[in-house]
């Protein structure tokens, strides 16, 4: 039996080890751009319920404080690596960060499917994630194309969506058309992340 087209998200601490001082210091920066952004909580009142991002206002984030700026050193590695894997063939150019920006998912916030156009890879820096608070929800991108497919059992291999765990210090990439969605965030405490684009340049 073969398996073709695979979907391929990558999972990695951001650091090997020592991670903690820099998660520290962005999420103090996190929480102060929430606090000093209100051009961005007023953009989140409208399209952001219940919690705060700062995607409308603050969104290159690696161009303004070199707390970003080393995030975004230190995933220069991983982009690498991922983009060996989904056998880019980058023909001389690079993948740069495009945007970067701060969210912060309170209680019950949540952010419906999206995919991120005109990007090349988009991903996820976890700050911080409450106990209980589910991780990155992906659809099979073939989904659209099974409108008359029968139900599956729930222990199939194909299923429409599944959910990768979120683990704060820990990031996850992706090829930007892959849809996803954040979950609820059932939990009383904020979860905060940092997300970022990269293009083909
Ligand atoms: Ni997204």
């Amino acid at each position: 039996m073969h398996s073709f087209f695979p979907t391929r998200v990558y999972a990695a601490p951001l650091l090997p080890e020592g991670g903690k001082a820099l998660n520290d210091r962005l999420e103090r920066e996190c929480r102060q751009l929430a606090h000093d952004d209100g051009a961005g909580r007023q953009w989140s009142a409208v399209n952001y319920a219940g919690g705060y991002t700062s995607y409308g206002s603050a969104n290159r984030m690696h161009t303004v404080s070199p707390t970003f700026a080393e995030l975004e050193r230190h995933l220069a590695a991983h982009v690498r690596d991922f983009s060996r894997v989904l056998g880019l063939d980058l023909r001389g150019r690079r993948l740069r960060m495009t945007d970067c920006w701060v969210n912060i998912m309170r209680h019950r916030a949540h952010h419906g499917l999206h995919l991120h156009p005109l990007s090349t890879l988009s991903g996820t820096y976890y700050v911080r994630v409450p106990r209980g608070s589910p991780g990155l929800k992906i659809e099979d991108p073939r989904l659209d194309r099974m409108m008359a497919t029968p139900p599956r059992r729930a222990d199939a291999e194909v299923s429409p969506w599944i959910t990768l765990p979120a683990t704060a210090g820990e990031i996850l990439l992706f090829e930007s058309w892959l849809r996803h969605e954040v979950v609820s965030n059932p939990s009383r405490t904020a979860r905060i992340s940092i997300s970022f684009n990269y293009s083909w340049f």
